[in-house]
């Protein structure tokens, strides 16, 4: 009984702070799915990484607000500052999610577990040998609470994507990818440091302060995926 009226003031809390939140005033005025749109908008005007005519990979891409600012981002300049939701695309933008996708225009979608060695073969089918400009990874699994095996979900996610960045990375491309504060963190941002020649970490203001939520962002690849084949493994 007690433990459903913290959870029914935790819900009332999380409700108000949302309905209040100027991002999700500014995502419905702007048209965007959600919030979240404004943390890749902050990464990507600090960092200067999305450009039109870039083949971008979207992971976690559901309900879509990052792939919709990648969209806008690569409508043509007539379409002017924002861009377009619709029309014409310099560029080609590849989401993937576990969960169904409402269509964005000019986006391509997968809907699968990207653990899966058959949804990685799919999206690499997708890709079809060419070097991926930027991969960005929003992907978080539902929190269970139990902290170390959260850890250790989102530390594979993490992997998984670092891992995806290596092999299909140009290499100039960048990674951004989300991860949480607290255990593994550490390791994670180490990955980065012997993959990336650039690690950046960044806590947009669009994420909430109580979240432990960050993001690593990671430009230009330390060694090309060709060399990491056939040279010695560390
Ligand atoms: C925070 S949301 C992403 C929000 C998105 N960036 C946006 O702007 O709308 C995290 C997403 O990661 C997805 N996800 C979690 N684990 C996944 C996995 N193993 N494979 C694919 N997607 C996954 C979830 O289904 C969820 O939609």
């Amino acid at each position: 009984m007690k433990t459903q009226t913290k959870s029914k003031k935790v819900n009332k809390a999380w409700l108000h702070d949302h309905i209040n939140d100027p991002y999700v005033k500014q995502a419905q005025r702007d048209g965007y799915r959600a919030r979240a749109a404004y943390k890749l908008k902050e990464i990507d005007e600090a960092l200067h990484l999305l450009k039109p005519g870039q083949l971008v990979v979207d992971l976690g891409a559901v309900p879509g607000a990052w792939s919709q600012y990648v969209r806008r981002k690569f409508a043509p300049k007539e379409a002017g500052v924002g861009g377009a939701a619709s029309g014409a695309l310099n560029g080609t933008i590849i989401a993937l999610d576990v969960l169904g996708f409402e269509p964005i225009e000019g986006v391509t979608f997968i809907q699968g577990d990207f653990r899966e060695a058959a949804v990685l073969a799919q999206l690499e089918a997708l890709v079809g040998g060419r070097s991926v400009d930027v991969v960005i990874s929003d992907m978080a699994h539902n929190l269970s609470g139990i902290e170390s095996s959260d850890a250790a979900r989102m530390s594979h996610l993490v992997e998984l994507a670092v891992e995806f960045a290596q092999n299909h990375l140009a290499p100039q491309g960048a990674l951004v990818c989300k991860v949480f504060h607290g255990s593994g963190y550490s390791q994670l941002a180490k990955l980065f440091k012997t993959t990336f020649r650039v690690v950046k970490p960044i806590k947009p203001k669009a994420s909430r302060d109580k979240s432990a939520e960050t993001f690593l962002v990671g430009i230009g690849l330390k060694m090309a995926a060709e060399k990491r084949v056939s040279g010695p493994i560390a």
